[in-house]
């Protein structure tokens, strides 16, 4: 019988390629950079799978363009904001993502962030190279204190509860801002609801961990910053759009907080030209919060299984919109 036909829109870890492999005839982008738009238009014609990534518009014109034999879209992540989900659900498609394995390798990177933005690790290893090191001094290169400060979350999923987790350690006043309150695992995790307000208000280091949704789309802004302690530090290791790139600006390059560090910009890659860059209180790293070999090859699993699952007609192991499973009423 003829293997379905699928397209992977960039090598991911060879685990993922093994396991599709005996079951799918597959086309693979093999370039470092993403396919352009033009292009996944033309490479979706008449696929039965598509494994995309964060860095692929999967949006209507995509999925017109791919057609009826689309039985499943698999992303190489747990965000989705690049594909229109409710695009693919009104054609029954189903679209899976990988939660749960990036969870504790996202929440280290986020304490990385958060303890080298606090003590300043970067802009030591500059100064070192740089050949500015000639003596220990007693106010030199001073940081924030994390143990006993208090660390305000944005989001309490499973990546903000996991960082609230590692908390408990320094032993910090946790507060968390989510839509929803999670009662249960306040006394577990030593977390407090607050409202956004109160958290942005009295937090010393604040971390993002919400999805990007029409809701939060440049949630952090000016009047955000305005409400900011002045040493605190803001980490946005989720989606670069939750922070207005503009208002940051105006809010480190005047001191209105201490310092950010972000993993994820608006847009991705920042233009080497950013006026962000200029900024000694920014730290910034390429997206790589989920970047570690177990988290990565066990998101190649996860995107096999849904795209096989999905190319059998079976349910995906973790699919984002399940009403495709819905009967419709007669
Ligand atoms: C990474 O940013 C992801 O959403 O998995």
């Amino acid at each position: 019988m003829k293997k379905p036909r699928v397209w992977i829109t960039r090598r991911i870890p060879q685990r993922g390629l093994d396991l599709i492999s005996p079951y799918a005839e597959i086309d693979l982008w093999e370039d470092e950079l993403p396919p352009s738009y033009d292009v996944i238009l033309e490479k979706v014609r008449g696929i039965e799978g598509l494994l995309c990534l964060l860095t692929d518009r999967i949006d209507d014109r995509v999925l017109d363009a791919a057609g009826s034999s689309l039985r499943v879209i698999s992303q190489f992540a747990v965000g989705y904001d690049n594909i229109d989900i409710s695009a693919a659900t009104a054609r029954k498609i189903p679209v899976g993502n990988t939660p749960g394995v990036l969870t504790d390798a996202t929440a280290d990177f986020t304490w990385a962030l958060l303890m080298a933005a606090a003590r300043r690790v970067i802009e030591g290893d500059r100064f070192v190279r740089s050949g500015g090191w000639k003596t220990w001094g007693p106010t030199f290169l001073l940081g924030a204190d994390i143990a006993r400060s208090t660390l305000g979350i944005i989001g309490f999923g499973r990546i903000g509860q996991a960082v609230a987790r590692r908390a408990r350690g320094f032993e910090m006043r946790v507060l968390y801002f989510d839509p929803q309150r999670h009662l249960a695992l306040e006394q577990e995790l030593g977390a407090s609801y607050a409202p956004l307000e109160d958290v942005l208000q009295e937090a010393d280091f604040i971390s993002i961990h919400t999805p990007l949704t029409p809701e939060t789309y440049h949630l952090i802004s000016d009047a955000q910053f305005a409400l900011m302690k002045s040493g605190a530090i803001l980490i946005n290791t989720a989606r670069g759009s939750i922070v207005d790139p503009q208002a940051l600006y105006r809010a480190l390059s005047t001191h209105r907080i201490a310092a950010a560090a972000l993993d994820v910009t608006e847009p991705e890659p920042i233009p080497p030209d950013s006026p962000l860059l200029s900024l000694e209180n920014l730290l910034i790293t390429p997206h790589i919060a989920s970047a570690s070999f177990h988290s990565r090859t066990r998101m190649a699993e996860m995107a096999a299984e849904n795209l096989l699952a999905g190319l059998r007609g079976e349910q995906l192991p973790n699919c984002v919109n399940p009403e495709v499973y819905q009967r419709t009423q007669e």
